[in-house]
């Protein structure tokens, strides 16, 4: 620990905490090697209570207690309860942001105490003060949904023309041009030569990026897009970057009929294997999703972190993708990988990662 606080000054953090947070008392017990605080987005996609759960589990296994805040989704909550973490002179911050610009000045306030920070998942953006990355490799994510899309429809060796529209996630993410990228690096080509065509002409990623990654949000557009541009001609693949906007799309198609022998559901991608989304690829709704094994994600992390804390380096694969504006965060990537119906049993099943039952 870096100080002491008062025993009234712990009291009213607890208190604090325990208003804002739904975690219990365990969540804040300092390890025989210190506290981190894990400062998460929202709890209203699965992945991220398996990040935070999977973390504290790791966490407590090195010695550590945690503090696992969330945020709903609310910048200004995630500011402050990471202001709360460094009010315990936590010895780490690991932070997966909403908004990845959003944080320079409790970054800074953190940095002022010594603090290190783990950047989870998404990039914190514009700040010296982030010492490490721990995620998957997000261009590759988006490569897997494009040459999804290029396999399924046999763009190497049909003409089409196929009608495609893209999503792309919340614009305050990093993550989300790393994925689109990604997936137009395969397409591209194929719009360029006339082979896919975008009918509603929206490629731009400040066109077509969902705000929050809201499934709602997506469902709506995609309203607007089938009534202003397929009223009479089907729509052949939809790329979307995450499960939760693959949910929303299905949902906007099948309220126009499609989803039956003969008007079939489009080609759909995805990514984080939710249960839902899994469900929906099981019943031959959701075409594929992008399996990150959080578990591993949270192994990294905690390595990293608990390394730092050390004062030890620790191991990176990659010190050069990841410019955050101010400088190149050295990272470490793990490798995602595509699922469909033919491969889910294996990737999601025979790995531990879902029980049966959890996606019956
Ligand atoms: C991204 C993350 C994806 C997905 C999305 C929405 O930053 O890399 O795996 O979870 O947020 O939560």
């Amino acid at each position: 620990m870096n100080g002491k606080l008062t025993a009234a000054a712990l009291l009213g953090v607890a208190l604090l905490a325990t208003s804002c947070s739904g975690v219990g008392d365990a969540a804040r017990d300092e390890g025989e090697n210190g506290l981190i605080g894990i400062a998460m987005p929202t709890q209203s996609s699965e992945r991220w209570v398996a990040d935070g759960n999977n973390m504290v589990a790791e966490f407590e296994e090195a010695g550590y207690g945690t503090d696992l805040q969330y945020a709903e989704d609310v910048v200004e909550n995630q500011v402050s309860q990471i202001e709360n973490m460094i009010t315990k002179d936590v010895d780490a911050l690991v932070i997966a942001p909403i908004d990845g610009s959003a944080l320079n000045d409790v970054l800074q306030t953190a940095a002022d105490a010594d603090i290190p920070v783990i950047s989870y998942d998404r990039l914190l953006l514009g700040t010296e003060n982030v010492d490490y990355y721990a995620t998957f490799d997000n261009h590759q994510v988006g490569v897997l949904q494009g040459e999804y899309i290029e396999q399924a429809l046999d763009l190497e060796n049909e003409e089409g023309p196929f009608s495609i529209e893209l999503f792309a996630g919340s614009p305050d993410d990093n993550n989300t041009s790393f994925f689109f990228e990604g997936a137009m690096s395969v397409l591209q080509p194929y719009i360029d030569d006339g082979v896919l065509e975008v009918r509603s002409g929206q490629t731009e990623v400040e066109q077509i990026a969902t705000l929050r990654w809201d499934g709602a949000t997506a469902q709506a557009r995609m309203d607007n897009l089938l009534s202003a541009n397929y009223s009479d001609e089907e729509v052949d693949a939809v790329l979307s970057p995450y499960d939760g906007i693959s949910i929303g799309v299905i949902s906007s198609l099948q309220a126009v009929g499609y989803g039956t022998e003969d008007r079939p559901l489009p080609v759909i991608t995805g990514q984080d294997a939710e249960v839902a989304s899994v469900k929906s690829i099981v019943g031959g709704e959701q075409t594929q999703t992008v399996f990150k094994d959080f578990r591993m994600l949270a192994e990294s992390a905690v390595n990293m972190t608990d390394a730092v804390v050390r004062g030890e380096e620790p191991e990176v694969n990659d010190t050069e993708s990841y410019d955050n504006g101010e400088k190149v965060v050295p990272a470490y990537l793990l490798e995602p990988v595509s699922v469909d119906i033919d491969n889910y049993e294996e990737e999601l099943l025979e790995s531990g990662f879902y029980e049966p039952e959890d996606i019956a």
